[in-house]
């Protein structure tokens, strides 16, 4: 019997992809300043940079892009994604926006009304601390302790620690505390869900201190097949009723609409209720984004994503989805490679401090190990560790964390079982040499999000 779930698509339209030999790559890379972030795509065989903006549409949604109504303002599109996007939140009001950075930019500076107030979340995504601190605020992440145990199982390591959520309530004062993000799934802690019970026990002590609650739900589709086939009692639940149980905890829902939206490009912003926050927010949005009915998205991707949305729920889409990001995870594991167990939802997270424990924090064993399976097998993976966290603002030291991994995100619908064999065999390789990595450190460092653009220069 197949373990796995097989795809439930098959495939109409190809794109090309070319290997380039181990002595191309070495010159790639090295013309790259050691950082794949600068490798043209052409020069990469399997690109698991990210999962966002990468996945294939269907038919249905190249379809859908032929009645895209481009009007500046009332487009039929724009209320063909609105019904969508409110039958699922069951919320009072939608705005779309270009991505979900586009959402964070209008919606988080509405929450802070004055100085020193913070927004706890389960783990802020980069952009999302970024938009805090844009804002004036403070970004407190406040995970499980689980999340930090790479090897141990645990159904939910995205997960919300919520006794320190109280402590963080009390210490701050819940006057200062802007708001709670539900990070789902939980990106930066490997992908990894969360909870109904925690969302709910979260949304539970948030309520009880006059705390607005913000899912950040890029990936709550996959975070609702993990609950329908993780949590107890909810194995016969639709995605969409678990999807609207979540959404019932909170104020308000943000939305990069390039993961579960399965389009390149998209943001959602859905208000519960509050009418004022609402006109606020359409407000912001006019000189940043766009007009209200359209908020920096083109009439005919408004409707790939009122189709993708819908798509992005299908449970045996999910089924296959979450087990080619288990497959490539067990593939790993049976070769003895740390990763974050149990996978999670978008990506394997391989543990780089645990695969090349000599390389410390600041010389970057996560990029160390990313470099090495490009210069394998043509993969081009992500570091997501102390390179990607930058310095601290007040020691203006790199910034530490036990979390040093290698991210092999896999864009939706896109590559086969076959090409994560080769990455598999990539990581493989790279690790039965792990003790001869070196570190990195830098020839060039960007003062802001410098893990883009840096250019780096191997430790002798
Ligand atoms: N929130 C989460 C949880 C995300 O993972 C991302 C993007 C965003 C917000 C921002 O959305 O890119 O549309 O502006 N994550 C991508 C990644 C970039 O590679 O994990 P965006």
């Amino acid at each position: 019997m197949n373990q796995y779930h097989a795809e439930p698509y098959k495939i109409k339209m190809v794109e090309p992809i070319k290997k380039t030999t181990k002595k191309e790559r070495k010159t790639l890379l090295k013309n790259a300043g050691y950082n794949p972030f600068s490798l043209r795509s052409k020069d990469v065989y399997i690109d698991l940079l990210t999962d966002s903006g990468t996945g294939a549409m269907s038919q249905e949604q190249w379809g859908a892009l032929m009645r895209g109504d481009e009007a500046y303002a009332g487009s039929h599109s724009f209320y063909r994604l609105e019904s969508v996007v409110k039958h699922i939140t069951q919320y009072d009001y939608f705005i779309p926006s270009h991505q979900g950075r586009g959402a964070e930019q209008v919606v988080l500076p509405e929450f802070v009304t004055h100085d020193d107030m913070v927004f706890i979340s389960n783990t802020h995504f980069d952009t999302t601390r970024a938009h805090v601190e844009i804002a004036g605020a403070t970004a407190i992440d406040c995970a499980t302790p689980e999340a930090f145990d790479t090897s141990t199982y645990h159904p939910f390591k995205g997960n919300f620690d919520t006794q320190k959520l109280k402590k963080l309530i009390e210490t701050h004062g819940k006057e200062n505390v802007a708001g709670v993000i539900l990070t789902i799934t939980n990106n930066s802690a490997g992908g990894q869900p969360v909870s109904l019970k925690n969302l709910k026990a979260t949304a539970q002590i948030a309520m009880d201190n006059n705390i607005p609650v913000i899912i950040d739900g890029a990936r709550f589709s996959e975070n609702a097949y993990f609950i329908k086939t993780r949590e107890e009692g909810y194995a016969d639940s639709d995605i969409l009723d678990i999807a609207r149980e979540t959404f019932a905890l909170a104020d308000v829902f943000l939305m990069s609409a390039k993961k579960d939206g399965l389009v390149n490009m998209g943001g959602i912003i859905a208000i519960n209720n509050d009418e004022t926050l609402y006109k606020n927010v359409r407000s912001r949005l006019v000189p940043m984004e766009g007009f209200p009915t359209y908020g920096g998205m083109i009439g005919r991707d408004i409707d790939a994503l009122a189709v993708g949305l819908k798509e992005g729920m299908d449970v045996d889409y999910l089924a296959h989805r979450i087990d080619q990001v288990r497959y490539l995870g067990d593939q790993l594991r049976h070769a003895g490679i740390p990763i974050q167990y149990p996978t999670g939802g978008h990506a394997v997270f391989v543990d780089c401090k645990a695969f090349a424990p000599h390389i410390p924090y600041h010389q970057f064993p996560a990029q160390s190990v990313v470099n090495e399976l490009y210069l394998e097998s043509g993969v081009r993976a992500v570091e997501i560790g102390s390179l990607l966290l930058g310095r601290d603002p007040k020691t203006n030291e790199t910034v530490d964390t036990p979390l040093q991994f290698m991210r092999l995100t896999i864009p939706r619908r896109t590559y086969t079982q076959n090409h994560m064999d080769v990455v598999a065999e990539g990581v493989k390789r790279v690790y039965s040499k792990r003790e001869q990595l070196k570190g990195l450190t830098f020839e060039y460092e960007p003062p802001v999000l410098r893990h883009f653009t840096a250019t780096l220069k191997y430790v002798e």
